[in-house]
Parts: structure tokens; sequence; C-alpha cells
């Protein structure tokens, strides 16, 4: 593990120490490496091996690669973690070119025939499908922590009527670890068990509260008496006692929830576990998450989704928005993945189900503007190149809209299952012995050594370059 001269060295013994202790730590019991990568630093003409487990080599071990006994040592420099390992996991598989999702091993083509989101979220946080008793005993735990403090409703009563509903359900998540001081003891796993049912159990009644307050509508609560997705839906759509969930929407929503639940190390899970590994309690962990997901480039690609389907208003306009993208006007949202290069598999699953929600809801015509975007982009050198496949949002959206769930909740829906694959997650970082807060490095690329100026001596621009920090001409949301 040190070069070949520093093998005997101290700083080369601890650094080789080191990588045996790794090696032995593997959760798969291999404590020999699978081979090494022989590296020659042609500053100093200096060798080195560096061992290889699971296709990888740890950057700390080039950390002894040096120019002088005091550099800092070399480090792996990868913005936006295109090629860099954070964590070892056993919770989601993905083969980005073949198109392959599994959790826990199980195809979530098999998953999504053959189970039920609660179930899934049992697997995703337990590591094994659970028995029939383990089930009911999870489905009630889940089922009896729906309701949330009345407080959360006086919370939301203080935000504007046309608040966007992922902003509320952000800070209402965050909020819950108020309401749970005690989930701070992220040592106790009874608080941590309770912490995973509680964020599974209350963000549909989150959402459904953030959905209602959009629309000056009083807060329906919980149906106990009803499955998850049911549950759900009534708590969006229930006007006094009038609301039954049709059985297929409330299916093909499950469906939804369980291609949503997670997706390993994305931006919003890579987010929690950041934060998460702070130490603070696993409401604001999950709330970081929630956060990242608001994004138009993460969950709210499906929101974006339906905003540029209906844009592109109808299938004579699709060459003309082809064009704009290929020119870097406009983006194809919904479409390329930083991991599939493939068809995302969850995409595949969704396309199947549109067709059956559509079949109780009636046509929508933005589906063909989408079928036939698709097609020709699939049919693109520009799309073919870049292996630009849909993704999951490309459909997803279709089938909310389809249940007359408003464009603003997409990304709050895709949160309700996501967070049984966060609470995984953390799950598994709190119990993994090498995961330390995380910190990254930067490569430093400002000034050094400068002195400090006096104001008046100071020169450059009357005015402050760069946009104004107020616009007035955009309206004014408040004081
Ligand atoms: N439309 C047009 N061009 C695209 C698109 C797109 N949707 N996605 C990628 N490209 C181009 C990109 O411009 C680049 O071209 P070039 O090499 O000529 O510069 C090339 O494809 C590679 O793209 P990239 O930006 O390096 O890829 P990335 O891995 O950094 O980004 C992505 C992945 C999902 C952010 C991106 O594909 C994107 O913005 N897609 C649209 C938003 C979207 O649908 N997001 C949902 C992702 S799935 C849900 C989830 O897991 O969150």
């Amino acid at each position: 593990m040190a070069t070949k001269e520093q093998a005997k060295s101290k700083d080369g013994a601890q650094a080789e120490g080191k990588a045996k202790a790794d090696g032995a730590a593997a959760p798969d019991g291999k404590s020999s490496a699978d081979g090494a990568l022989s590296i020659t630093d042609s500053r100093t003409g200096e060798s080195y091996e560096v061992e290889i487990h699971d296709g990888t080599i740890r950057t700390m071990d080039l950390r002894q690669i040096k120019v002088s006994e005091d550099d800092f040592g070399m480090m792996g420099y990868d913005p936006a973690f295109l090629n860099t390992a954070s964590c070892r996991s056993a919770i989601t598989y993905i083969d980005g070119d073949a198109g392959i999702l599994q959790h826990r091993g199980i195809p979530i083509e098999q998953l999504a025939e053959q189970s039920s989101y609660l179930e899934l979220a049992y697997l995703l946080v337990f590591g094994e499908l659970p028995t029939q008793p383990q089930l009911e005993r999870w489905t009630y735990d889940v089922t009896h922590h729906t309701f949330v403090h009345e407080d959360i409703k006086k919370m939301n009563e203080g935000y504007r009527h046309d608040a966007h509903p992922m902003g509320m359900l952000l800070a209402s998540v965050g909020a819950l670890s108020t309401f749970y001081p005690q989930a701070k003891d992220t040592e106790d796993h009874e608080e941590r068990y309770m912490a995973a049912i509680r964020l599974i159990a209350k963000v549909p009644t989150l959402a459904a509260f953030a959905y209602r307050h959009s629309l000056g509508l009083p807060y329906v609560y919980p149906d106990n008496e009803l499955d998850y997705s049911a549950n759900f839906l009534q708590m969006l759509f229930k006007m006094e006692n009038s609301f039954e969930p049709d059985p297929r929407l409330a299916k093909a929503l499950d469906v939804l929830f369980i291609l949503h639940a997670d997706h390993e190390q994305n931006c919003s899970t890579n987010a929690v576990r950041a934060v998460g590994s702070s130490d603070v309690d696993p409401y604001s962990a999950v709330a970081a998450g929630v956060a990242a997901l608001y994004g138009p480039l993460h969950g709210g690609a499906n929101e974006a989704v339906l905003r540029m389907l209906r844009e592109i208003e109808s299938v004579d306009n699709i060459p003309a928005f082809l064009e704009a993208v290929k020119k870097r006007e406009q983006k194809l949202m919904g479409f390329g993945h930083r991991v599939y290069k493939n068809y995302d598999p969850r995409a595949r699953i969704i396309k199947k189900h549109v067709d059956e929600v559509l079949e109780v809801t009636g046509e929508n015509p933005l589906l063909e503007i989408a079928t036939e975007l698709e097609k020709r982009a699939l049919d693109d050198d520009f799309f073919i190149e870049r292996k630009l496949y849909p993704n999951v949002d490309f459909y997803s959206g279709l089938i909310y809209e389809a249940m007359r769930i408003p464009t603003d909740m997409f990304t709050v829906i895709f949160a309700i299952p996501r967070t049984s694959g966060w609470i995984a997650q953390w799950l598994e970082m709190k119990d993994d012995p090498e995961q330390k807060i995380a910190r990254p490095r930067q490569v430093y690329t400002g000034k050094r050594d400068q002195d400090y100026v006096a104001i008046a001596e100071r020169e450059g621009p009357e005015k402050i370059t760069g946009p104004p920090a107020r616009r007035p001409k955009l309206l004014r949301r408040g004081a």
C-alpha cells in the first residue's frame, strides 16, 4: 500500500495497516484485495501499489502519493460524484447500461407486480421480505401513526394560499423533529424504529394537508380503515362523506409508490446521508432529502414534464421543440439519467399502467404528445448518441394528472414513497462503522495571502456588479 521504498516507513506502515483493516471490514467477508493498481508518479518517479476491492480503490490510499514530506498528498477530484462511491450499500442495485433495478436483490418488475408499497418499505428498511405476522404488525404500526399533531395545521395556516406544497412539506417534515425530540437519540434502536414508522405514516398526511391548504379546503384526517394509498386519495379528495377511492386508482398509485421508493445514491438520498452523518435526528435528515427532491433536475422533473407537454401543445409542434432541445434552448424533461444509459425500467412499468388509469379517468390529450415525443426522440441521433431514454418521470405525471392531482403536487407525491428509501439509507448509514461526518475536500482556486485594504483606498465601479438585490418588476409576495 505504500511506495516500494516507503513500505517500511511509518506513513507507509499506517496506510498498509488501514487498507488491511478495510479489507477485513468488507461485508462480504473478503479480506484480501481483488488485485492492485500500479501507479507511477511522473513528478517523482515513485511507484505505488493501491489495492482494488470490489472494482474500487480507496481514495485515502492516494494520500501516500506525495512530492515531498510536507506535501498534503494526492486527493481525488470528482465534482458531482460522477465516479465516486460514497458508501457500501445492500439496499438497491442498479445496472444502468442493462436497465436493471433491484431492491434487496428482487427485480423491480416482480415487486411492482406482486408486492405492495408497505411491504416494499419493510423490505427496504429490514432487508428481508416480511412474514405474514411481521407485515401485519408493520402495517398496523404505520396505519396507527398517520395522525399528526394539530399544531401542524396551525403551522400550515401561516402560508399564503398559493404556497407551493413541496415547500410546505419540507417545512412540516422538519417540524416533526420538534414534536419528537427523543428522536435525537439516534443510537436508540426503538427511537429509530419509531422515527421510521412515523415518517412513513405521516408524510402522506402532511402532503394531503399541504394540498388541501392550497385549495382552501378543510383538512381531511386519515382513515385507518383504508390501505396506505387509498387513505392518501381520500385525504386529498374527500368532500363530506362522499369520496370512495376507486380501487383501480389506489392500486395504480401503490405501484407508483413502489417504483419511487428508493434509487440508491441519488441527489436526495445523498442529501439525507450527508445531513444525517452530522448525527442530526432523522426527521431533519429526511427534510434535507425533501429539499433536494424539490429541484427540477430531480423529483421536480415530473412537474416539469407536464409543463413541457402543455407548452408543446400539439403533436405538430414536436419537431420544433426537439430542434430547440438540440440547440440547447430547451431540455427534454423526463429524459436522461445519471445512471441509466438505457430505458429506465420504472418508466417501462409506468407506461403499462397509464392506459389502465386512463380507462378509469378518460383520455388525456397530453398522452398523445408524450407518446409521439418519446418515439421521435428515440429515433433521433442527438438522443441516441447521448443514450437519453425516458426516465421514471416521463409518464408518472400523466397518471397523476389523470387522477386530477394538480401539477404542483407531483413532487410531493414522489416524496411520499421515497421517505422509506431515505429512512432505509439513513439506518444503513448509522450502522456502517466506516461512515463519519460527510466532509468533502476541495481544490482551492482562490487568492492567497492578500493584505486587507482599507475601504477608502479600494478601487472599483460605483455600483455593485451582478443582479440587483431586489428586482422591482417582479410581483412582491410579502413584506
Ligand atoms: N434533454 C436534452 N439533453 C440532455 C438531457 C435532456 N433531458 N439530459 C442530458 N442531456 C444531454 C446533455 O446536454 C449532455 O450533452 P453534451 O454531452 O452534448 O453536453 C449529455 O446529454 C449528458 O448529460 P449530462 O447533463 O452530463 O447528464 P447528467 O448525468 O449530468 O444529468 C440529468 C442527468 C437527469 C440531470 C439530465 O439527464 C437531465 O437534466 N434530465 C432532465 C431532467 C429529468 O428528467 N430529471 C429526472 C431524473 S429521474 C428522477 C430522479 O431519479 O430524480
